[in-house]
């Protein structure tokens, strides 16, 4: 099961889209390498095509469809935004049609992107309509369901973030990655430890998802359907890791888990703001929270060069988490 992606996956999908999407920069910041006392890279999706890196898993799941069924009309998925965004660029790319369930209190900006990318967007209740809503218009217009993370073409496209990153710092030690359905840490996993067997993958969630909990009892233990947290990180607020992205993440990464609380992430997203001079949202600020934590100054010192991924930049300055 862990194999069913593996680095020659994701070498193709690196070749499948790297004419589309960007090769995003590395940067660092002298005063966080003197407060942690390690060396921290990130990886700024931010900058990434779309505003996150989703547009990389999006992009290969499109146009691998597309190239099984030329005929396919369009896709369909529910997002809390940036997939949703991902995706809906990459139909325009494809030339598919494309539709966004979306809840209705999904960031604003998010939901003026979907729409200026070119798909329609659906909006429903709550958190636990999205995947019916989805799956009616899935059987109605026969389009494909396209999910989040949960898809092995999603999880080979995201990997693409871990080939580029150790290409650009081969010294790595450990990544840190935001987690929801485990699209991107399964992908990263897979491709990093290939590259560098002794590289170390950890997970970063919001307080509350009990990831730890389940790594080190080997047991996903989340409940169907699933269940939401309240977290400022809305990229994050889905609670289980999903059913195809969780046994590799069981296989490939470390049982210790970063968990944040909101206070962790306004506090590293002012920090980011304030030094890097890069805009971030919530969900990619827990990345430098946990880089900024007691749990990694506790952890072994031989872990010199840390490796973050901002995941995206797709903030609404209508609602910064702070005002
Ligand atoms: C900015 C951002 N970071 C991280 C994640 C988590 O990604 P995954 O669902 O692949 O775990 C998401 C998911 O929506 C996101 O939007």
């Amino acid at each position: 099961m862990a194999n069913a992606v593996t680095i020659q996956d994701i070498n193709m999908a690196y070749e499948t889209i790297s004419h589309y999407v960007h090769t995003t920069p590395v940067f660092t910041n002298l005063t966080l390498d003197h407060l942690v006392g390690r060396k921290v890279f990130f990886k700024a999706e931010n900058f990434q095509k779309t505003g996150s890196f989703k547009a990389r898993g999006a992009l290969n799941a499109v146009l691998a469809l597309k190239s099984k069924n030329p005929y396919v009309k369009g896709v369909v998925t529910h997002s809390s935004g940036n997939h949703g965004e991902a995706l809906a660029w990459a139909s325009k790319i494809a030339q598919v049609e494309c539709i966004v369930v979306v809840t209705k209190d999904t960031p604003k900006t998010k939901c003026q992107a979907i729409k200026g990318y070119g798909a329609e967007l659906v909006f429903c209740q709550s958190p636990s309509d999205r995947k019916k809503t989805c799956d009616h218009i899935s059987n109605e217009k026969n389009f494909p369901y396209v999910p989040t993370a949960d898809h092995y073409d999603i999880i080979a496209g995201q990997g693409t973030i871990a080939v580029e990153f150790l290409k650009q710092v081969p010294e790595l030690d450990a990544i840190l990655v935001p987690v929801s359905g485990g699209g991107m840490a399964s992908g990263i996993a897979i491709a990093a430890k290939a590259i560098k067997p002794n590289i170390k993958v950890f997970l970063i969630e919001p307080e509350g998802k009990m990831c730890e909990l389940c790594l080190q009892t080997g047991t996903r233990l989340w409940s169907d359907p699933p269940k939401f947290l309240h977290t400022i990180a809305d990229g994050l607020r889905l609670q289980p890791i999903g059913k195809l992205t969780w046994p590799i993440i069981l296989d490939f990464v470390e049982k210790e888990v970063f968990s944040v609380t909101d206070e962790d992430i306004i506090k590293a997203m002012k920090f980011v703001f304030e030094r890097l001079k890069l805009v971030i949202e919530p969900t990619s600020a827990i990345g430098v929270a946990a880089v900024m934590s007691e749990r990694l100054a506790a952890m072994d010192t031989k872990m010199k060069n840390i490796g973050v991924i901002l995941s995206g930049g797709n903030v609404d300055t209508d609602h910064l988490p702070w005002c």
